[in-house]
């Protein structure tokens, strides 16, 4: 392990089938007046939303609604969140969906009081905030982004064409989540496919950075283990209890800050998926899944002994007989196949880009420097026009 760190974590989860009743004594913690933030509807469907109104009325909350929060959130609901906040003088922000309703929430809860423009000083001159902040609750009911048990708040800019995402500090993670995999049974599997590959590409992330001997390494090689073993299982039967419950934990810990200790981190793949999204507004996991291979493939020659070590450790490949750039390859080959008859997209055109979006996905992807290679407008350039 390279490097001085610290490590907190204080999002508390309640995790199982069981897990809403966490809620109840949760609630009792805050004041009389709950801001409930929802997405397009999925929870008037299921059933949740009837199930959480039930516990804050019998907790004696007044409740106040934001629904409407839409996969990628905008910075002109974020501006009408705000507003939502403040008439209802909410002592607490519950957040009940998946990772857009989580960011959304996050991002209202720095926002409200913030005095200026939230894009400004958050997303465009990443500002930390120092006004007052909101509290922040989940009832988590689609897996992917970790944003349960993270800081992270990613908001889009239409106009502007921009996808940006602005990691806070302890003082915005959620203070409690609550994490049923029952509740995302009713996900269509399209979704729960561009979770499974937003999972994988986090531990990516972080795992293809540095040369060092480091535990979250060897913690990341066991999460990717479980994630293939389970989608794998999931995908065949969407209510396989056991592979659902699996894939949640394993979100949860992909990026809630612990393995990314010790290591440089990369996140490039995310920058390259965000410009992607601001330009198409396709779902965040197929962003991803869309221009990883292109990139690992790119970076290969820069960091060949972790891909290697990847190849064999993560895809079984057999290093017997073959230099190391073969099983660096044969690694990324396994990871194909795998994401292929796993039902990713694999390229740029089936998400809706055109060509002639690609000066502007560049001129929008902004650039990280902790990977294995450094890029240049250049690089982002040809790693894009190789993912369509
Ligand atoms: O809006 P509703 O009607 O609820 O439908 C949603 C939405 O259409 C649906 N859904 C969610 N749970 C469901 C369900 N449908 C049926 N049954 C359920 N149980 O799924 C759709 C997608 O939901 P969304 O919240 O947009 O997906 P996801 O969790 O992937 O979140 C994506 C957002 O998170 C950001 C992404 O950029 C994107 O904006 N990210 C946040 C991160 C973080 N906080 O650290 C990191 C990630 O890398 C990511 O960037
Ligand atoms: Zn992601």
């Amino acid at each position: 392990m390279l490097g001085n760190f610290t490590y907190c974590n204080p999002t508390k989860l309640y995790f199982g089938e069981s897990a809403l009743d966490g809620l109840k004594e949760e609630l009792n913690k805050y004041g009389k007046n709950v801001l409930l933030v929802y997405g397009g509807g999925s929870i008037k469907k299921n059933g949740l939303y009837d199930a959480v109104i039930k516990i804050l009325k019998e907790c004696g909350k007044n409740v106040y609604e934001d629904g409407g929060v839409m996969p990628n959130p905008t910075s002109e609901k974020l501006i009408e969140g705000c507003e939502r906040a403040r008439a209802a003088n909410a002592d607490l922000i519950l957040a009940v969906g998946g990772g857009s309703v989580c960011d959304y929430s996050k991002a209202v809860s720095v926002s409200a009081y913030c005095g200026g423009d939230p894009w400004e000083k958050y997303f465009i001159r990443f500002e930390e905030p120092d006004c007052k902040i909101i509290p922040v609750g989940c009832v988590l009911t689609m897996v992917g982004t970790g944003s349960e048990m993270n800081g992270g708040s990613v908001i889009t800019n239409r106009e502007q064409k921009l996808k940006i995402g602005h990691v806070f500090g302890e003082n915005v993670f959620p203070k409690f989540a609550v994490l049923n995999p029952k509740i995302t049974y009713t996900l269509p599997k399209y979704q729960m496919v561009a979770g499974i590959y937003d999972i994988m590409c986090h531990i990516l992330e972080q795992y293809f950075s540095g040369t060092d001997d480091n535990t979250s390494d060897y913690i990341m090689e066991g999460l990717l283990r479980s994630l293939i073993h389970s989608a794998d299982i999931a995908v065949e039967n969407p209510e396989d209890y056991e592979a659902r419950s699996n894939i949640m934990w394993t979100a949860t810990w992909a990026l809630n800050t612990l393995v990314a200790r010790g290591k440089t981190t990369d996140w490039m793949v995310h920058m390259l998926g965000q410009s992607v999204g601001a330009y198409t507004d396709a779902t965040h996991g197929m962003t991803l899944s869309a221009v990883s291979l292109p990139y690992y493939r790119y970076i290969l020659p820069y960091g060949e002994e972790k891909f290697a070590r990847y190849a064999v450790n993560v895809w079984n490949v057999n290093p017997e007989g073959k230099s190391k750039r073969e099983v660096a390859e044969d690694g990324l080959l396994a990871m194909e196949a795998w994401m292929k008859k796993t039902g990713l997209v694999m390229n740029l055109t089936d998400l809706g880009a055109k060509p002639e979006m690609l000066d502007g996905m560049v001129k929008s992807t902004l650039i990280m420097d902790g990977g294995y290679k450094i890029f240049n407008a250049d690089d982002v350039r040809a790693v894009l026009k190789a993912s369509f």
